[in-house]
């Protein structure tokens, strides 16, 4: 029987998500937040370092010691690369250790599944970060998105290739793919191959509509999710990690072993 099973009180009464369970502090079960556009000024999240502080300063306060900071690389309309966001990266880390000696950042990237991705994992010139999987072996994460409106094309053979390079590749917020909200067997393909599925805090907190959170509910209770990220791109995310701290889907979640969230470690020298 699955934990789920085990857990669960009250099917069918979930159209939309509940928060009335105790306040728990997300960040004190997850410890690292690894999907976050808050290098300031590089995409269309945080567009200065005040707002980049704001964020962080909201990720410390629900109990976050980490965050993997992952800029959109996207070659038409962020042509971002370690070049162009290693600068205000490191602006940023140094105001953040004035003010929160004890938390950490790290620059990876959310890459967008196109043909100058695969230049990347060609070219092995990849933003990636550091886990442990689930037997604890180190691990090098990439996370990549689709598009939202059409199906991916070749994708299996991308990520087949970012696996033989040496990547664990991280798929972003599963539930915001329309096109495969009636097609989990896209999904059950992906995590057979090894790719690791992740939901936005948001969908779960239902600010991208009812259908979204019922993909995002869905994929929690088949015991497919391995992280919950906050995808920041403003404060307004935060707030959807708080609410979520009292959803019974999300605690249960928590309690479950699967999250591995806190599997992301680059203070711990995994290589
Ligand atoms: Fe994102």
């Amino acid at each position: 029987m699955s934990w789920w099973n085990r857990f669960r009180s009250s099917p069918g009464k979930s159209a939309q998500p509940e928060f009335n369970q105790p306040a728990m502090r997300l960040g004190e079960h997850l410890v690292t937040d690894v999907h976050s556009h808050i290098v300031p000024g590089v995409d269309d999240g945080a567009e200065n370092l005040e707002q980049s502080l704001k964020m962080i300063e909201r990720l410390v306060g629900l109990g976050y010691q980490r965050a993997v900071l992952t800029s959109h690389i996207h070659s038409d309309i962020y042509p971002n690369s370690k070049h162009t966001l290693t600068a205000p990266f490191l602006k940023l880390q140094g105001a953040v250790a004035e003010r929160w000696p004890g938390f950490r950042i790290h620059l990876a990237a959310e890459y967008f599944l196109d043909s100058h991705f695969q230049d990347c994992i060609a070219a092995n010139d990849l933003l990636w970060f550091p886990a442990l999987d689930e037997n604890g072996r180190a691990i090098r994460c990439v996370l990549f998105e689709f598009g939202f409106h059409e199906p991916p094309i070749n994708h299996q053979q991308v990520l087949f290739d970012l696996q033989m390079a040496g990547y664990t590749p991280v798929l972003a917020h599963a539930e915001r793919y329309p096109y495969w909200h009636r097609q989990f067997n896209e999904f059950e393909s992906l995590q057979d191959r090894g790719v690791w599925i992740t939901v936005n805090g948001a969908s779960l907190a239902g600010a991208y509509g009812p259908e979204t959170y019922q993909v995002a509910k869905a994929l929690i209770e088949k015991g497919m999710v391995k992280m919950i990220c906050s995808d920041a791109h403003a404060e307004r995310h935060m707030d959807s990690l708080q609410a979520i701290g009292k959803s019974a889907l999300v605690q249960q979640w928590l309690q479950s072993g699967e999250p591995m969230n806190p599997k992301v470690n680059f203070e711990a020298n995994h290589f």
